[in-house]
C-alpha cells in the first residue's frame, strides 16, 4: 500500500477553470509514476467526457492507500475537472468506499444471503470482539484502536456455496465459523 505525504512538492493538477476557488490549490500528494500512469491510463478511457472516470479513479485511490482522503477527493477532482463535491457524491453513495483508514489486516465478511444464512453475522461478530472494535461506522467498518484490525461486511465474495466467506486482506477463507475464525486470527496475529 502506498502512502501519502503531505510536504512532498510533487503535484499533478488540472488546467481548466471550474467554481470551485480552491480548485487550483496544489494538492502535495506523493504519487507513485506507476500511480499517475494508471490514472492516465484510465482518463484516457473517457477521451469524450474524463468526468466519467471518477469512479475508477475512486477504486485506484483507495487501492493504493487504503480509503479515499479528502486529499484524494481534491487529487481526483483535479484529475478530471470537476468540483470536488461531485467526487464526493459517488464516494459517499457506494458503501465499498471508504473515507476512513481501514487496519493493517483487513477482514471481509460476506454478509449476502448465502453467507447470512450460514453464519457470518456471527463470524463478524465473533472477529470484532477478538479484535476489539467497539465502535463500527454506517457501512459496518471498525478499527481496532491500534489501527491493526479492521472488520467490516462486504456483499457477495462469488464462493456462495461455502459460506460464511471471508477474505483477510487479498486472501479468501471459506466456510469460516467462529472455531476457523479464531484459527485466522492466530495465523495472522
Ligand atoms: S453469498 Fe457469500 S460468497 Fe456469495
Amino acid at each position: 500500500m502506498s502512502s501519502v505525504t503531505d510536504t512532498s512538492e510533487t503535484t499533478h493538477s488540472a488546467s481548466h477553470d471550474v467554481h470551485d476557488p480552491h480548485l487550483h490549490d496544489e494538492v502535495k500528494v506523493e504519487l507513485s509514476p506507476d500511480f499517475l500512469a494508471q490514472a492516465d491510463k484510465i482518463v484516457s478511457k473517457y477521451p469524450v467526457s474524463k468526468r466519467s472516470a471518477v469512479m475508477p479513479l475512486i477504486y485506484l485511490w483507495q487501492d493504493n492507500f487504503g480509503y479515499v482522503s479528502q486529499q484524494g477527493v481534491r487529487w481526483i477532482a483535479q484529475r478530471i475537472e470537476i468540483q470536488p463535491i461531485n467526487v464526493m457524491e459517488v464516494l459517499t453513495f457506494y458503501p465499498m468506499f471508504r473515507q476512513h483508514p481501514v487496519g493493517k489486516i483487513q477482514f471481509k465478511v460476506c454478509r449476502t444471503l448465502s453467507c447470512a444464512l450460514a453464519g457470518s453475522y456471527e463470524t463478524c461478530e465473533f472477529l470484532r470482539k477478538k479484535c476489539g472494535i467497539t465502535e463500527i461506522d454506517e457501512h459496518g467498518l471498525g478499527v481496532s484502536d491500534d489501527g491493526k484490525f479492521s472488520v467490516e461486511f462486504v456483499e457477495c465474495l462469488a464462493s456462495c456455496g461455502t459460506g460464511p466467506v471471508v477474505m483477510i486482506n487479498d486472501d479468501l477463507y471459506e466456510k469460516v465459523d467462529t472455531s476457523k475464525a479464531q484459527e485466522l486470527l492466530n495465523k495472522v496475529s
